[in-house]
Parts: structure tokens; sequence; C-alpha cells
């Protein structure tokens, strides 16, 4: 897959870029059933919440080795539909993963992602410069009921805002404070739903602020994170770094490989 000049140019201008159905039923499968079994391991990168201890967010798919180690999504994260994407719009070919998760957000129990820019965590990381990206695949119809995921478009031209430490859910993280936030609300256009059906692909920006609500619903709502960076912008060295599976030093430029590799795991 090769993105126009202008998807590009409206990447650079909006900050996010939605692609409906990208990845067919047949894909969509083939990744839950991988998502499935590797909830069930035991594993420090993966977070649990609720009383049923549901897994919120699993770390590190997209490596060979380790207990969440899954081939397919080894292979979905070197499509040209997620890693070419990437590269067009970050402006290098030469782009290595910072982290891969799957966020699980179970039935009624999934809890919230307080506004956000992933820059604000990413950045203490070691980071310089905000040059990244995440492509998301939905693994489940997403819609603003079952807690799908908004962007602020245009957002990621106001910087990095100074965060606070959010420890209110099961994934602590550096989040937006909400005075500012009001402002930045007041400031843009209306926040857009990545909504759609499994399959749909979505790339933001680093800096683009970012948050999602409860899953009110009946099902789950699975989605899958890959987040870029370029291999030149590759993490410094910073006092008590993250574990590798948040802050990965696997910092190799990462090729296209073939578009049908989820198909050709079974
Ligand atoms: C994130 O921003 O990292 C995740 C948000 C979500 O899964 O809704
Ligand atoms: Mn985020």
């Amino acid at each position: 897959m090769e993105l126009s000049q202008d998807q590009v140019d409206q990447f650079d201008r909006d900050g996010y870029l939605i692609f409906p159905d990208l990845f067919e039923p047949a894909e969509v499968e083939i990744l839950r059933r991988e998502v499935a079994r590797v909830s069930a391991v035991d594993a420090e990168c993966i977070f649990r919440e609720g009383e049923s201890g549901a897994a919120k967010s699993m770390f590190r798919l997209h490596e060979p080795d380790g207990p969440t180690a899954s081939a397919s999504f080894r292979a979905c994260s070197r499509t040209s539909r997620i890693l070419r994407t990437a590269q067009q719009c970050l402006h290098d070919d030469d782009l290595y993963m910072h982290h891969c998760k799957v966020n699980m957000k179970a039935a009624i129990e999934g809890t919230a992602w307080p506004w956000h820019q992933d820059y604000g965590s990413w950045h203490l990381d070691g980071i310089e410069r905000p040059d990244m990206a995440t492509v998301t695949v939905l693994l489940s119809d997403a819609n603003p009921f079952n807690g799908c995921l908004f962007v602020v478009p245009g957002s990621h031209v106001v910087g990095r805002s100074d965060p606070y430490w959010d420890d209110s859910t099961a994934y602590k993280l550096w989040a937006v404070k909400p005075k500012d936030m009001q402002a930045f609300l007041r400031d843009h256009p209306e926040p857009v739903p990545i909504e759609g059906k499994a399959g749909t692909v979505a790339i933001f920006h680093c800096n683009i602020l970012h948050a999602s609500g409860h899953n009110l619903s009946r099902e789950d709502r699975w989605q899958a994170y890959f987040c870029f960076n370029r291999c030149a912008n590759r993490p410094k060295d910073v006092e008590d770094p993250r574990p590798d599976y948040v802050r990965s030093r696997n910092w190799a430029a990462m090729a296209v490989e073939a578009e049908d590799g989820v198909l050709e795991t079974t």
C-alpha cells in the first residue's frame, strides 16, 4: 500500500488518518485468536483490571521471543498497510517499533484512557524529537458506546503539554492536565471518533491529544497499536529506563514483508 501525497499532507495537517476496512475478516479472525491465546498467559507485560482480572493492555506481541510473542502480530506489523504507512507519514524509511500493544477494554469493566499525548511518556524515555506515530488496527467494531478512541484534529502542533501522572486505572500514564485540556478543547475542532468495523486502521501522531471512555457495551473492544520511531531518533540513555516491552532496545530498521503475512501464519 502506498499513500498519495494528499494523504501524507493531510496527516501532516490533521495529525491522523483513517482507513476503513483495511484488513479483511480472515486476517482479523487470526489476530483475534492470537489475542485470546496471549491474554491467557501470565506475564509482566500484561496489565489486568476489574474483578475478573481481564487484560487491559498486553505488550510485545511483535518480537519473535518472549511470553507474548505472536507470529501473526509480527507479520501484521510488517505489512505495507502498517509499516509503509508509518514510513510515509514519518518521512523516513528507517523505522523501528518503540512498542506494540493490544488494548482489550473488557465489556462493562474496561476503563477509560484519559486525555494524553503519547509523547508525554515517550519524551521521558529519552526520545528527543516527536517524530513518532502509532498505527492502530481495530480488532472489534468500535464506536463511542464501547469506548472507541477519540483524537483532536490538528492538536499535534501544540507541542508537548506538561503532563500529570494519572494512576486512576490499571495502566498508569502521563496525561494532560484537565485545565489544559479544557483550553485545548476550546481552541480546536471537535474530537473525532476512530470508529468503524474491525479491520479498520488509523495512524496518529505522537503529540495528538487522544482519549477513550469506558466500554459500556456487552462485548470487549480489542484494538492493536504499533508505535513507530525513526531509527535516527532512538532514545538516549536515561536513568532507570522503562522495561524493553514498552521502550524497545531493538533499534534495527524494519523491512516491509509479505502483504498476506498474517494469513500465512495459520
Ligand atoms: C492509548 O491511547 O494508548 C490507548 C487508548 C485506547 O485503547 O482507547
Ligand atoms: Mn495513547
